[in-house]
C-alpha cells in the first residue's frame, strides 16, 4: 500500500476550503492507502497562539477530521507535538536549508508581509513541514494549492539528504484535486479563502450553523451580470462559486451551469447554500457527538503510538547517517 501523510493547522477554525482542497481528499485515500493524518500543533505556534485557543482547536480539529469520516482504525491520526521526532528531524533538515530557499516562500512573504515582529519559526516552517512528510517516507501528500511550494523544498530536502548521506527518503508527490484546490474567499475572489481571515465573512466554517452558512453564501460578492458561467478570467466570484458547487456536489460545472440557466444568481446562491448546508449538517451532529463521547484523548493516543514506531525508526537511520553517535 503507498503511504499517505498530511496535515493542518488548528490555527482557527477549519473552513470549507480545508475541506474541499484536502479533507475530502483525506477522506477518499484512507481506503486504499496506509495513511497518516495529523493536526500541526507544532506549526500552529509559528504565529502567537492563546494557549486555551490552541487546546481548543486543536481538539476541534482532530474531530472534525473523525466527523468527516476519516476512521481512525483504518488511518493513524494524531497530534504532531505528541511525536517527538518531528520536533528533531524538523531541526535536522533546518540546518540543510538554504536561506534563500526559504526567502522565496510565498506563504512566509505572505504571513510576514508588514509585521513589526515576526518569530523565526514562521521562516523555518518549511523544513519542519519537510519533517512531518519525510519521517513517514510518504509517497503522496494530498494538499490544496497552497502548499505546492512548500512540497517542492520537501522534495529538494530529500534528494539534497540521499545525495549527502545514501538513499534515504521517498521523494513524494501532491495529491492535489482537480477542482477546489483553491477555494477563494467570498468577498474577494483574488484571495484564498482563508481560516485566519479576519473577516468571518470570507469564509464558510465547517462549524457554521445551517443560517449562517445560507447567509454568507448570500452575500458573497458576485459580478453585476446575471449568467451562471464558468469564467475565472471574466467571471471570478461565480467561478469560484461553482468551483466550490462541484466539489460539494459530484456534480460537473456544465450540469451546474445548465440547471440555472437564465435563471440569475439568486436562485444559484440560494441552491448552493443548501448544499453545503446539506454536506455540513451530518458532519456537524457527528462532530458534536465525537466530543461529547470523550473518546478522543483515546483515539489520538492510539495515534500518537502507531506514529512514533514508524518516526522513531526514520529518525534514528537519519541520525545514524549523519554521524550521530548511537549509543
Ligand atoms: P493549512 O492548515 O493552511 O491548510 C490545511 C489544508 O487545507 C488546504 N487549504 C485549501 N485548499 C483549497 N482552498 C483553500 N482556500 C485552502 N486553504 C487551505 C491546504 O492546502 C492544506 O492542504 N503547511 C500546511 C500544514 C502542514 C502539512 C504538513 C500539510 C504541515 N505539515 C505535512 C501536509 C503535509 C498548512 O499550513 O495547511
Amino acid at each position: 500500500k503507498l503511504r499517505v501523510l498530511s496535515g493542518m493547522q488548528p490555527s482557527g477554525q477549519l473552513t470549507l476550503g480545508n475541506y474541499i482542497g484536502a479533507l475530502r481528499n483525506y477522506v477518499k485515500l484512507q481506503h486504499t492507502h496506509d495513511c497518516y493524518f495529523m493536526v500541526v500543533d507544532l506549526h500552529a505556534v509559528t504565529v502567537p497562539q492563546e494557549p486555551a485557543a490552541l487546546r481548543e482547536q486543536t481538539e476541534s480539529v482532530a474531530a472534525l477530521y473523525l466527523a468527516a469520516g476519516i476512521d481512525p482504525e483504518q488511518a493513524t491520526v494524531f497530534l504532531q507535538s505528541s511525536v517527538s521526532a518531528h520536533a528533531e528531524l524538523g531541526w535536522l533538515l533546518t540546518t540543510m536549508t538554504y536561506m534563500g530557499e526559504l526567502e522565496r516562500m510565498t506563504q512566509f512573504k505572505d504571513k510576514s508581509e508588514g509585521k513589526e515582529s515576526v518569530g523565526a519559526g514562521l521562516f523555518t516552517y518549511p523544513s519542519l513541514m519537510a519533517a512531518d512528510i519525510l519521517l513517514y517516507n510518504a509517497d503522496q501528500v494530498p494538499v490544496g494549492d497552497d502548499q505546492k511550494q512548500h512540497l517542492e523544498l520537501t522534495r529538494d530536502l530529500a534528494h539534497r539528504f540521499n545525495g549527502r548521506y545514501g538513499d534515504t527518503f521517498k521523494i513524494p508527490q501532491g495529491y492535489i484535486p482537480e477542482v477546489g484546490a483553491r477555494v477563494m474567499s467570498l468577498d474577494d475572489a483574488s484571495k484564498k479563502m482563508s481560516k485566519s481571515s479576519p473577516n468571518a465573512g470570507s469564509y464558510i466554517a465547517l462549524l457554521d450553523p445551517p443560517d449562517v452558512i445560507r447567509k454568507k453564501i448570500s452575500r458573497a460578492v458576485t459580478d453585476s451580470g446575471r449568467e451562471v458561467k464558468y469564467d475565472p478570467a471574466g467571471k471570478p466570484e461565480v467561478s469560484n462559486l461553482l468551483s466550490i458547487y462541484s466539489a460539494v456536489t459530484d456534480k460537473p460545472i456544465t450540469e451546474i451551469e445548465a440547471m440555472y440557466d437564465g435563471q440569475g444568481y439568486g436562485p444559484f446562491k440560494k441552491g448552493l447554500g443548501e448544499a453545503v448546508v446539506e454536506l455540513l449538517e451530518p458532519l456537524q451532529q457527528t462532530y458534536r457527538d465525537i466530543r461529547e463521547s470523550g473518546e478522543l484523548h483515546r483515539i489520538l493516543r492510539q495515534g500518537q503510538e502507531r506514529a512514533q514506531e514508524q518516526a522513531e525508526r526514520t529518525l534514528s537511520e537519519v541520525k545514524a547517517k549523519m554521524g550521530f553517535v548511537t549509543l
